[in-house]
């Protein structure tokens, strides 16, 4: 397969860049559009650090072809909120220290926030399910599922 030019709206903003067959999302998105805010952990599916949301659907970006996004919605965690106006998941992860140093974040909100797009009533257990994908070495997971279930009740009130 030749390279081939790809449209990709990423949060609101429309690309259109062309791509070798062999080229992730993951790789497109950080360094041919510069979305550096989608980490790059393990590259094979392990970690979740590369999480965004293809079409609504959090899906680990590695593991994507660039090609195979093209014509999608991409949402990358800076597309959720500002430091300014944060995202109730985002202001829920850092009111609670879920944060440590950061680089599973993205990727945990992003999983957090296509749990609750579609059950916005999880029991710890549909959690801990959502985001067992996505690995954090620093918090212990407690205040990450916490967080998660503070931001449920914040975005159904
Ligand atoms: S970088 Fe994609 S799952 Fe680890
Ligand atoms: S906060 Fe450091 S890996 Fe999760």
């Amino acid at each position: 397969m030749d390279a081939k030019i790809i449209r990709l709206t990423v949060n609101g903003r429309a690309h259109r860049t062309i791509v070798e067959p062999n080229l992730t999302l993951l790789h497109v998105l950080r360094e041919t559009l510069g979305y550096l805010d989608v980490k790059n952990g393990c590259e094979k599916g392990d970690c979740g650090a590369c999480t965004v949301l293809l079409d609504g659907k959090a899906v680990n970006s590695c593991l994507v072809l660039a090609w195979q996004a093209d014509g999608c919605q991409v949402t990358t965690n800076a597309g959720l909120g500002t430091l300014e106006h944060p995202h109730p998941i985002q202001e829920a992860f850092a009111d609670l220290g879920a944060a440590q140093c950061g680089y599973c974040t993205p990727g945990m909100v992003l999983a957090a926030k296509a749990l609750l797009d579609e059950t916005p009533h999880p029991t710890e257990a549909e959690i801990r399910e959502a985001l067992s994908g996505n690995l954090c070495r620093c918090t212990g997971y407690g205040q990450i599922l916490r967080a998660v279930t503070i931001a449920a009740e914040k975005l159904s009130q």
